[in-house]
Parts: C-alpha cells; sequence; structure tokens
C-alpha cells in the first residue's frame, strides 16, 4: 500500500474511534437520551436547513415553515433578521414541536453585522490579527443581540484568481496569512465559550478549494494535486479545524472529480480524520442537488451520496429530509449514518447552550443596546483606516489639507449602498454616510467641496444593471458627454481632485466573475478628461479583489486602493486622505499587470527555467509581451512616512530540529509621521524531494512606530516552520539549505542562508 493510503487509512480508523464518543459525557447522556426519543422524520427534520423567505412577526404561526418546525421538520434557519421575529419562530420549534428541540438561527454574518467591516479581503490587508479577532468579536456581539448564534464564516478560500468575484469574501493569495486570519476569526466569534449569550458558531467555508475555479467563473471545475491542495490550499480550514470551528460548509465545486458535498475523501477522511474535526459539516446553498448536474445521480443518489460521505446538514436541497428514509429502507444509507448526522447537530446546539436555554440568543432588550453602538462603529472605522493601500504617492499629493477646493467625482462618490460592500445582509445602508457626506463633515468651514458624478460605471446599462444588483442600482440616465463636461467644470475650478472610481459593490462577491479587470471605459474616459485639466488628482479605487491599474500607474501619480471599508468607511477614506490617519495596508494579493498573467503569485515554483532579470529571454520561462513579475507584489503597501532597514541578523546559519534561531532587524521610522509598518519573513528551502516554492511567508509583525522611532523586530524560527507535505503527504522538514528573507514585500527583502540539520 502507498504510503499516502496507509496513513489517510490509520487516520480514518481514529475517526471511526471517535464517532460515538465526545469529551462530554453530560452532552453524550443528554443527547442519547434525546435521540432515544427521536422518530427518523425528526432526525432527518434535525439536518434540514431550509430556505424561509423572509418571515413577519404575527405571520410566522401560519407560514408554511411554522407547519414543517411543529412536525419537527427543521434543524435550523438562516438569513432571518430580527430578534423578535427569531424569538417567535423559536418558540414554535420549543412550544409546539413534539420534543420541543430548539432550531439553530445562522446568518451570513460575514464582515460584521449592522456595523459593518470591511470586506474580509480588506481587513487581510492589514495583517492585523488583533483588530481582525475584535472585528469577530463585535460581529458576534451584534449578531448574538439580534438572535442569530451561527455564522457562515470564516470563508477562507486561498484564491490566486481576481477574476473571481468572490476573492472580496477571502484573505487573499497566501496559506499562512490566511491561516492566522482564520484562527484570529474563529476566536473572536466563539470566545473561550461558546454557550455564553454573545459568542457564536463559526462555520469555516468553502471546504474546499472553491478559490480556485477554472478561468475565475464561479461555481467552475477545480482540479489540482493533492501537493497542492495540502500546502497551498487546505492550511486555512485546517487551522479553523485546529481553533475549534464548530462547522464546516461544503464547496460548490468538485475535487478530484466528485463534488466536494459527496466527497468522502475531503468530508470525512482529511477533515475528520487527518484534521480531528469534531463538529458538523453543512452543505452550501442546494449544494446537493446540484449534484444532479454535476452528473452524479437524481436527488435521492445524490443525496445517499452526501450523507455516505460525511455531510450532516442539508442547506435548502430538500434531499435529506425529502429522500434519506427511502435511501434507507432500500438499504443506501444506514441509521447509523442518519444518526452519526443528527447527533453532530444536536451536539452543537448543546455546546451553543441552547438546550439549557433556548431563549439565550433572543434578549429583547439587547438588540436594542448592542448594536450599531458608537464604540463598534468607532472601531470599525480605526480598523478601516488600516486596510487602505496607498499604492502610488509619486509626488506627495496625500495628505490633503483641508484648505481650498476639493473637486470629488466619480460613481462611488455619492454612494451610500456601496459602501459596506459585498455579503452584507444586516446591513443598514440608509445610516451609512456617502463619501461626500464624509468629505464635507471633514472639511467644514475648512475647504470647499464641489461634487459631481462624472460617469456612470460603464457605458453598457446592462453590465452595470447585473453589477449592482440587491437594491444597489446607481445609474444616471444623463448623456455621458453631459456628465463629464459637468465632472471637468468642477475640477478645473478645484486645488485637487478626488476621483472615487472603480467596481460598485456586487461587482464582487458571488456570482460577479470578471474577464476584464481594468477599470471601465466609462470611468478611463473621465479620468482622462480630469487628466487634461493638469489638476492633481487622487484616485480612490473601490474593488472586490485585485485589479489591473496599469494605466491608471502610468498616468496618475497617487492611489489609494480603498476597497469596501463597511459601514464607516466614508469617514475612514477622511481619516486617511486628510491625514489624521497614516495609511498601512499591504496587499494580500499579487496585482496583476493583465488579466493574461492570472494566476500571478509570489510563493510559485522556479520551475526549470525561470527567468533571470527582468527582460525577455529566449527559451527562458516568460512572456513576450509582459513582464513575470505582479504590477504590485504581495505584502506591498506605501505610508505617508518611510521605514528604513537596518542589516538583517541570524543568532546562527544552523538550525537543529530541536532548536531555534533567531532573525533580527531594526526597522527606522524615519519620516515626518506616525505610522504603521507590516515586517514580513519569508523562507526558501533550496532543496527539497518535491520542488519547493521560491519563497513562503513564514511570519510577520505589524509594528507602529512614531516619527524618528526606531524598533528591533525579532522572528523565532523552528523547524516547525520548515514543515510541508510531500508527495506521500507526510508532513515534515527535511535538512539543507534555506534562505531566509525579510522586508517590507515579497520582493523588497535582505536575504541570509541557514541549515537545517537533523
Ligand atoms: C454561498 C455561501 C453562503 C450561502 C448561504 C451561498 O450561495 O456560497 O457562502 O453562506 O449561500 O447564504
Amino acid at each position: 500500500m502507498k504510503l499516502r493510503n496507509l496513513l489517510l487509512t490509520l487516520a480514518l480508523g481514529a475517526c471511526a474511534l471517535n464517532t460515538s464518543a465526545s469529551s462530554d459525557p453530560a452532552m453524550d447522556r443528554y443527547i442519547d437520551d434525546l435521540m432515544s426519543k427521536m422518530t427518523l422524520r425528526e432526525k432527518l427534520g434535525q439536518l434540514n436547513l431550509p430556505v424561509t423567505g423572509d418571515i413577519i412577526t404575527g405571520t410566522a404561526m401560519s407560514s408554511d415553515i411554522a407547519g414543517k418546525i411543529k412536525a419537527g421538520e427543521v434543524g435550523g434557519l438562516f438569513n432571518l433578521k430580527g430578534v423578535e421575529k427569531i424569538r417567535e419562530v423559536q418558540r414554535i420549534a420549543v412550544e409546539q414541536s413534539r420534543l420541543g428541540i430548539p432550531l439553530i438561527f445562522g446568518m451570513d454574518v460575514i464582515h460584521g453585522y449592522e456595523t459593518v467591516f470591511p470586506i474580509p479581503f480588506a481587513m487581510s490587508m492589514s495583517w492585523d490579527m488583533e483588530a481582525i479577532r475584535n472585528s469577530a468579536r463585535i460581529a458576534a456581539v451584534e449578531s448574538t443581540a439580534d438572535g442569530i448564534c451561527w455564522t457562515f464564516s470564516p470563508m477562507v478560500d486561498v484564491c490566486r484568481e481576481p477574476r473571481w468575484g468572490r476573492m472580496s469574501e477571502g484573505s487573499g493569495e497566501d496559506p499562512y496569512l490566511g491561516s492566522e486570519i482564520c484562527r484570529a476569526m474563529v476566536e473572536g466569534y466563539q470566545g473561550a465559550d461558546l454557550a455564553s449569550p454573545t459568542t457564536m458558531m463559526s462555520c469555516i467555508k468553502h471546504f474546499a478549494l472553491y478559490g480556485a475555479p477554472e478561468g475565475g467563473r464561479d461555481y467552475n471545475t477545480v482540479d489540482m494535486s493533492h501537493v497542492r491542495m495540502f500546502n497551498e490550499y487546505f492550511p486555512p480550514y485546517k487551522a479553523g479545524a485546529d481553533a475549534g470551528a464548530g462547522s464546516f460548509m461544503t464547496s460548490f465545486n468538485t475535487v478530484d472529480y466528485i463534488p466536494a458535498t459527496a466527497n468522502r475523501w475531503l468530508m470525512t477522511d482529511v477533515l475528520r480524520g487527518m484534521w480531528g474535526f469534531d463538529g458538523f459539516v453543512v452543505t452550501d446553498y442546494t449544494a446537493i442537488s446540484e449534484m444532479i448536474n454535476h452528473g452524479m445521480g437524481d436527488l435521492q443518489q445524490v443525496s445517499a451520496l452526501a450523507l455516505n460521505a460525511g455531510t450532516d446538514m442539508d442547506m435548502v436541497a430538500d434531499g435529506f429530509l425529502g429522500t434519506l428514509e427511502q435511501s434507507l429502507n432500500e438499504g443506501k444509507v444506514t441509521m447509523q449514518a442518519i444518526d452519526q448526522a443528527c447527533r453532530r447537530i444536536l451536539e452543537a446546539k448543546y455546546k451553543l447552550g441552547l438546550f439549557s436555554d433556548p431563549y439565550r440568543y433572543l434578549d429583547v432588550n439587547r438588540a436594542k443596546r448592542d448594536i450599531f453602538t458608537a464604540e463598534h462603529r468607532a472601531e470599525a472605522r480605526r480598523v478601516a483606516t488600516e486596510t487602505f493601500v496607498l499604492l502610488e504617492n509619486r509626488d506627495n499629493v496625500l495628505p490633503l489639507t483641508k484648505q481650498g477646493t476639493i473637486a470629488l467625482v466619480g460613481p462611488l462618490a455619492n454612494t451610500r449602498a456601496n459602501m459596506p460592500g459585498t455579503w452584507s445582509v444586516a446591513a443598514t445602508s440608509e445610516r451609512y454616510s456617502t463619501l461626500l457626506e464624509a468629505m464635507q463633515r471633514a472639511t467644514e468651514g475648512k475647504a470647499n467641496v464641489l461634487y459631481a458624478k462624472g460617469c456612470n460605471v460603464c457605458y453598457d446599462a446592462e453590465l452595470e444593471k447585473n453589477s449592482t444588483m440587491f437594491g444597489r442600482e446607481m445609474r444616471d440616465e444623463r448623456d455621458p458627454q453631459v456628465m463629464r463636461d459637468e465632472a471637468v467644470a468642477i475640477a478645473r475650478q478645484a486645488d485637487v481632485i478626488v476621483a472615487a472610481m472603480g467596481e460598485p459593490s456586487e461587482m464582487s462577491g458571488e456570482c460577479s466573475s470578471r474577464s476584464q479587470l481594468t477599470i471601465l471605459d466609462a470611468q478611463k474616459d473621465l479620468l482622462e478628461a480630469l487628466i487634461a485639466t493638469g489638476k492633481p488628482i487622487v484616485l480612490l479605487n473601490f474593488s472586490g479583489r485585485t485589479t489591473v491599474m496599469n494605466w491608471e500607474k502610468e498616468n496618475i501619480p497617487t492611489i489609494l486602493n480603498v476597497w469596501f471599508g463597511g459601514s464607516e468607511a466614508a469617514d475612514a477614506i477622511c481619516d486617511v486622505i486628510f491625514g489624521d490617519v497614516t495609511p498601512s495596508g499591504h496587499l494580500s494579493a499579487s496585482m496583476p499587470r493583465n488579466e493574461g498573467q492570472i494566476p500571478v503569485y509570489y510563493n510559485h515554483l522556479n520551475t526549470g527555467r525561470p527567468l533571470q532579470g527582468k527582460t525577455f529571454q529566449k527559451f527562458q520561462s516568460n512572456y513576450l509581451d509582459v513582464p513575470n513579475d505582479p504590477l504590485y507584489p504581495f505584502g506591498y503597501g506605501l505610508s505617508y512616512t518611510t521605514f528604513d532597514y537596518g542589516q538583517l541578523a541570524l543568532s546562527s546559519p544552523i538550525l537543529s530540529r530541536n532548536g531555534s534561531i533567531t532573525a533580527t532587524v531594526t526597522v527606522t521610522n524615519t519620516g515626518n509621521c506616525d505610522g504603521a509598518e507590516v515586517v514580513q519573513l519569508y523562507v526558501r528551502d533550496m532543496v527539497g524531494s518535491i520542488a519547493r516554492p521560491v519563497s513562503e511567508l513564514k511570519d510577520f509583525k505589524r509594528i507602529f512606530l512614531k516619527a524618528g522611532e526606531t524598533q528591533t523586530v525579532t522572528f523565532t524560527i523552528t523547524a516547525d516552520k520548515l514543515k510541508f507535505y510531500d508527495n506521500d503527504l507526510r508532513y515534515d522538514c527535511e535538512p539543507g539549505d534555506f534562505q531566509l528573507m525579510v522586508g517590507r514585500n515579497s520582493a523588497d527583502v535582505q536575504t541570509l542562508p541557514f541549515t537545517l540539520t537533523n
């Protein structure tokens, strides 16, 4: 037997042993007792997470879903907003179903609740784990105050594919940074005690590999080697399991040609067997019935496949409740498998404390007190300032002074609904500021702000409509030339132009793939017209992904990428552009020069014919028409101040397997203002039993330095940091030569060699 199979078999054996007894005998007894009273139908009901539509208070009693709840055919509900409604629905489950089993209430609380934090991709640019943990904690406080105890977050799909709109929901291209963020978020959501009324259960999604769809087209095929999965795409999911996440969500795509939802190797061998995950697995939305389209069989067949793979809860497809009884009768699934899934869901409810108090998260007074508080909003605003990435500031146009006349233009300048960003289900956008409002507030009595929209998102009305769904329409029916002229006219009267451009928020997110990532036609024409005025321009690029900005880099010396900054985005943008806060975001994904380079990522393999230098070389691995490197590398981000790095030093050039060495570097703030820097540590394994990446992030420190201040940054390197999965999926490090790199981004580092000995 190949070693890989042997390891998996052993792992699976361990998993099988784990299935009946948990580490909590009281919980086991409680659930044994409850399950002994449950009918098959009631057990299947626990596996059912149906779609509700909106339930209006007072009507829940008579709705179709109420009948199912009373019959014990529903395990939980999701994306229902409002504590009073939820309380009413819970009461039906508790008081009117035969066994009174409480429902679990979930929601896509992806980046905050009503206090909306920047989109997850933006949050990852902060490299600030404390802030990320805290954002999840605040999201949990607000969600649980409104009746939600389970969030479908964090989304930890590693993504090197900016054509894919859901890059916005993840943490970028790096498995290490992604893992750290995943852990921080699980800790933030779940806290130390899942049963506390202010913590909620997290759900790691989308398991697995959803971030690598072919061509960047959403829901498309994924196919990659197991070595790549384990080393480059799996680490953040594993970090979630290690951090104790209560649930996992399956992904829509295939893995090894089997849809993830029916992939037993993934859901059982890897997730439970190798990683020891003991929570429950929910499908993504209709992922079971979508397997009919994948060509896996009819609804009965695919539902049985999903259960047998180790999937426990069916979101919306009605496959488990609708067909598993028949499959049981026909011997296609076992009672043991149904019991197992049911037990896992009941365990989650037990851990959330729902059996001891089904109304634990349904205190109607908390909703008034704990949501969208001044304190939460202040933190969201502070964090948002850390996520903006200063790409260019060649003429030091930024920060702006609050004087003279500022022309604010662009389709993103005066929109409220677009500020929070995609997947903000609980947002109350009518309470959020537009950039125009925030800028008027920030400059009141000091500067004059003129505004003109200048252009629509793009000329193609159909494309704009599809990119501004969910009530975020923003099209202006005026003639494009009229709109542009108006903007140019105010620009001529101004000292500086601030152009708020890029993607509307629904141009990223689910089902928002793009084949071209350049700024859209109408906006480009407007920018050209603005450049022709000769006035200095600050380009604020709103985006939910990395975009292609060659032209902008060449033509506009000042570019701040602001992503989507959440409910407080507008004020946070003003904090940064007026210099109250120094920008400190660093890219968590490489910015491509053009779409043809995709995937372009820093931790690639060397190939047998690596390009030396930057110019074209025949018979080396490169393009005729574009350089190999990205426009802006992973880890890149400027500041209003400057940071000088001293000489990198290693405590020893020899690292023994059980020992450690330290790398130190001094960093000095040599500019005129205070600011934060992200010091990054990368490693290259020079020789391995498999080809190894040219660089891998292994550690980082975000430090804050006052103007003139120096700090020594120390990293500890142990053999553990050098481990990887080899071709037999053995996780270990291999003695030999390494390079250690420390610097301000993945392409600007100092390098020292060291050797790992046995
Ligand atoms: C998305 C998930 C989400 C689910 C429930 C799906 O379409 O892929 O990320 O959690 O819907 O809303």
